[in-house]
This record gives structure tokens, C-alpha cells and sequence, in this order.
């Protein structure tokens, strides 16, 4: 297949080229068509047919016409029977990045801790708004990054009833926050609320989902994500949840009345109401398709001398040892290939590199590359 060459500047580590304030924001995606993009994680078993079926009968029903129901109530009653919670817990989102929006806004807390390195969006909204942010470093050890639970306490304490983030499993680290050490966390931290990212959490095997703790913690939010469960990034919808229910009336009273779009929120509804046998069955399939991949990938990649943490989520950090993000990106790019570049995170060098995990001849191809370009 023969691609165009595009350059693109997220991708060659200058940022969005976006005039101030915006220049913070980085992510992966936004490559060509016809690209192989292991750039923005996602399923890599892509949309199943039945949501695409439940978004066409959307469309052809020309729902986009009419405003969604502002209390989501289908959303929310499916959401809650799907995973066995209570419906008045659940806050429709505009995919789960919307939720610190939502919650900066309606907390007015002053402070954010965030376990760093992790997904870039909190602290660029914190710069933005002039909110103190506070990282709190995952410990490094060996191949793996550790859950900093003392450190994350010492700086809440330290703080004004801060608001904690962390991930579940983590961006771009892969590592899973155990439960018990998020119990001590909820429980040593009353006064604050903690928020677990559990975007990527469906896609693993292996990370526990923190809604096992929601029902003994009311100061604990936990997100979610069906732009990344589901593999439909663009449609925009996930969720937030909590059992403390002034919380949940709170954030819903402070989010865009019509945040999730009707298209969105009728095929959700529908596949988790409907066919909640096969999404279950599709999730379960996905994550094992995502632990195949991503061991496949870190067997290839170590082989070349690149180091790869231990990841539980449908993408691996690594660092080279030789050739630079910057670099490695520059030549893959020529080969209709995109990675994300890692060093914009706190913590990470201009070594690292996150790659998510595609199916085996996607993966295979990326291997190659790496062999052929003599990155590592
Ligand atoms: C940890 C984390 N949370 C949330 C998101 C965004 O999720 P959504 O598309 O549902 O807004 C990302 C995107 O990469 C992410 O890494």
C-alpha cells in the first residue's frame, strides 16, 4: 500500500503548534488515513457490529434532530443494570475526559494531586485555570511503576482537601492501581475525593476495577469509557460514577445539560440494554486480544534492546536505548507508521515511546519497521 508522507507536529514532538495556553495539549492520533496508528490506544478489535448497528438505526431514525433527553435516563438505567450499580450514581460524560472539567468547575477545589506520569489533559486543564497542581511520581522499579501511595497521601494531606487523580490501568505506564492500596488511599483521605480513570480498565485482563470499592467510598469517582471500550473514539461517551449520591446530584447538576449526543447515548443504551450478553462477550474478547498483542509486542521490541514496563492495559511504554523518540517517530512516520512520543509526560526522557496494541499483523509490521529502521 502506498501512503502519502505527511508531517505532523504532535508527532514530532513540537507540541500542537496551537498559540499559547493550548500548546500544553498533546495526544496521540490525528494521523492520515492510510497510517498504521499505534499513537491513541484504543480496542483493537475496533466498533462491533452491534453498536454500528445500533448507531445506523440512530441515524436512520434522524434522532440527531432532536435533542437527547437531558437526564439520560435509558443511558443511565442501562449503565447501572451493565455493571451493577445504581442509577442515580451515574454521570452521563462526554467521554471520560470531560469528567475533571465537570468536577473542577463544581468542586472549586484550589488543588490537584495527580499520580504522574498519566494522562496529560488534568494538568494542562489545571495550568489553564490556574488550579495548583500537584504530581506525586509513580516509583520506578525495575520494569514496573509503583503505585505511590504514601506519597499521594503525604501531598493530599499536605494539601486543602485536594482532588486526587490516578488511572486504572495507568497512561502511558500500564500499571494497575491494587485495590487495597486504593482502599487505604479512600480511607486515609476522608476529606478529599479521589478520582479513579478507568478508561483502559475493560481491555485488561489482569487491572481490578475500583467499582468493587465504590459502594464503601463516597469519596471515591470512578470514570469510564466507551470511546475506548468500545473502540469508537469520536462518538464521544463514558461515564462517571460514585455511590456518594450529593456528589453524583452535584456533578450532574454542573454538566452541559446535552453533554453525551443523542446518536451516542441511544446506541450505548441499546447495546448495553440489548445485547448485553455480546458486549460482555466482545469486552472479554478484547482484552484477551489486547494481552496476546501486547505480550507479542513486548517479546519483539525487548529483543531489540528496548526496554518495556509491564503493562496491563492496550498499550506498552518503552524506552530505547539508542535512537530517540524524536527520532524513531521521524522514521517511522516515512512509513506510514505513528507512535506516540512519551517524553511530553512528566518523569519520562526522550527515550520513551508508548505504543499501542494492534492486532498480529499490525504488531508484526511495526517490528519490522523497528528491525528495518535500526530503532531500539
Ligand atoms: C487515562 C485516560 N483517560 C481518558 C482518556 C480519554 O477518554 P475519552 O475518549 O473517553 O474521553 C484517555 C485518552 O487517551 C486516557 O488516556
Amino acid at each position: 500500500m502506498v501512503v502519502e508522507v505527511h508531517t505532523h507536529p504532535d508527532h514530532t514532538g513540537r507540541g500542537s503548534g496551537l498559540a499559547g495556553g493550548l500548546a500544553c495539549r498533546q495526544h496521540g492520533g490525528r494521523v492520515p488515513r492510510g497510517f498504521l496508528d499505534f499513537s491513541a490506544p484504543s480496542n483493537p478489535l475496533g466498533v462491533p457490529e452491534f453498536l454500528r448497528e445500533a448507531i445506523e438505526e440512530a441515524v436512520e431514525l434522524g434522532l440527531y434532530e432532536d435533542y437527547p433527553d437531558y437526564d439520560y435516563r435509558d443511558l443511565r438505567e442501562a449503565v447501572a443494570s451493565f455493571y451493577g450499580v445504581e442509577p442515580e450514581g451515574v454521570v452521563p460524560l462526554n467521554g471520560a475526559a470531560e469528567a475533571l472539567n465537570i468536577l473542577l468547575l463544581c468542586l472549586k477545589s484550589r488543588e490537584l494531586v495527580v499520580a504522574e506520569p498519566t494522562f496529560g489533559e488534568h494538568r494542562c486543564l489545571a495550568g489553564v485555570t490556574g488550579i495548583s497542581y500537584v504530581p506525586v511520581p509513580y516509583r520506578e522499579a525495575g520494569d514496573y511503576f509503583e503505585f505511590p501511595l504514601e506519597g499521594l497521601v503525604d501531598a493530599a494531606r499536605a494539601g486543602d482537601a485536594p482532588v486526587v487523580l490516578l488511572s486504572n490501568p495507568n497512561n502511558p505506564t500500564g500499571a494497575c492501581a491494587e485495590l487495597s492500596k486504593l482502599g487505604e488511599l479512600l480511607s486515609a483521605l476522608q476529606n478529599s475525593l479521589v478520582v479513579v480513570d478507568e478508561a483502559f480498565v475493560e481491555l485488561s485482563t489482569t487491572c481490578r476495577s475500583a467499582l468493587e470499592l465504590a459502594d464503601d467510598y463516597e469519596n471515591l469517582a470512578i470514570l469510564r469509557s466507551f470511546t475506548k471500550s468500545f473502540g469508537v473514539r469520536g462518538l464521544r461517551v463514558g461515564f462517571l460514577y460514585t455511590s456518594g449520591r450529593r456528589l453524583a446530584q452535584t456533578l450532574d447538576a454542573c454538566r452541559q445539560p446535552w453533554n453525551v449526543n443523542s446518536v451516542a447515548s441511544y446506541a450505548i443504551a441499546k447495546v448495553l440494554r440489548d445485547r448485553g450478553r455480546d458486549a460482555r462477550e466482545y469486552l472479554r474478547r478484547s482484552a484477551e486480544v489486547v494481552e496476546v498483542g501486547r505480550a507479542a509486542l513486548t517479546e519483539g521490541l525487548t529483543e531489540l534492546g528496548v526496554v518495556v514496563y509491564r503493562s496491563h492495559a492496550p498499550f506498552v511504554l518503552a524506552r530505547h536505548t539508542r535512537v530517540s523518540a524524536r527520532e524513531s517517530l521521524r522514521r517511522l512516520w516515512s512509513r506510514g507508521i505513528a507512535v506516540r512520543d512519551a517524553s511530553s509526560f512528566p518523569y519520562l526522557t526522550e527515550y520513551h515511546v508508548r505504543i499501542s496494541v494492534r492486532l498480529r499483523e499490525d504488531n508484526a509490521r511495526l517490528l519490522r519497521a523497528y528491525r528495518e529502521l535500526g530503532l531500539g
